[in-house]
């Protein structure tokens, strides 16, 4: 079995974008990948950010395989086109567990996938009770069952589908956040004491959106556990493929924003993807087909 944690094989700086500043074109359903943007920022801060925001077709949670596959491709073709990349991060567990050999296919673009972080988290517990939250498509894939079967054999793995916790982070980032007892009910499976006492201990943010929320899961755990956020992994790996920044690279360009809908797109939401480093956002309308 292939692990897809990551891209394929180590391309030079040079080779990827002719040594200019290297254009990295970064993609979710909504604007979970902001998460995954913030550290891409910060590993290479002189590279040029496209975000792209399928928010027509959020949440990417409940669509078939089928359909998530066609849609990505879809789009992708689209922003490909438009925007030029060196390089798309895949920045949404949903879609990388089941459409990264169909983009890899099609394109001749690197891609790096977002998949839950089931290495790192069988690494830090000691326990060996992990929960993996997750949207219910990521949760249901073939794939992240053989990457608990590949990781994470010596422990207990609690796979919590929420049907919710993506919107939760778009209402937080909106201005709109739920209340307390909301949050704490979509994450308290995740908190599970064995017969012997065992609790679980690491938990896996395996959907981009969830490290959004991450101050307040921390205030509503019922106990401390430690909380895997696979961005800076993501991060380094693309620092692997394209390279360092020069070293006089001290330069955060404001990233170019791109939604397939926009209807999402109200003040509160255009200042906070500002504080992401989002500055200028369009709407390059791909409405969802009817299923
Ligand atoms: N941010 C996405 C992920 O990492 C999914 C949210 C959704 O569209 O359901 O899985």
């Amino acid at each position: 079995m292939r692990i897809d944690l990551m891209a394929g094989a180590s391309l030079s700086a040079a080779a990827l974008c002719g040594g200019a500043e290297p254009t990295i074109l970064v993609f979710d359903s909504g604007l979970g990948g902001l998460t995954v943007l913030d550290a891409l920022r910060r590993a290479r801060p002189d590279a040029r950010y496209v975000y792209v925001g399928d928010d027509a077709a959020f949440p990417y949670g409940r669509l078939t395989e089928a359909a998530l596959v066609a849609r990505v491709l879809d789009v992708m073709e689209r922003m490909v086109a438009a925007h030029h990349p060196d390089l798309v991060v895949i920045a949404c567990n949903t879609a990388s567990t089941v459409v990264l050999p169909a983009l890899r296919q099609r394109f001749t673009t690197p891609f790096v996938g977002v998949v839950p972080p089931i290495k790192p988290a069988a690494a830090a517990t000691r326990s060996r009770l992990v929960s993996l939250l997750a949207t219910p498509g990521t949760v249901a894939r073939s794939y992240t069952r053989d990457l608990i079967a590949t990781y994470a054999g010596a422990c207990t793995v609690t796979l919590v589908g929420a049907q919710n916790l993506a919107g939760y982070a778009e209402a937080e980032l909106a201005g709109a956040p739920v209340d307390d007892v909301t949050l704490a009910a979509e994450i308290a499976p995740c908190f599970v004491t064995g017969a012997d006492g065992r609790r679980t201990d690491v938990v896996c943010l395996a959907c981009t959106h969830y490290p959004l929320l991450l101050p307040r899961l921390e205030a509503l755990a019922p106990w401390p556990v430690t909380w895997i956020d696979p961005a800076p992994a993501i991060a380094r790996r693309v620092v692997q493929l394209i390279g360092p920044a020069p070293r006089d690279a001290d330069r955060h360009s404001a990233a170019h924003g791109s939604f397939t809908a926009g209807t999402c797109l109200t003040d509160p939401l255009r200042n906070a993807l500002a504080a992401h480093g989002v500055g200028e956002v369009a709407v390059e309308a791909i409405p969802l087909p009817l299923q």
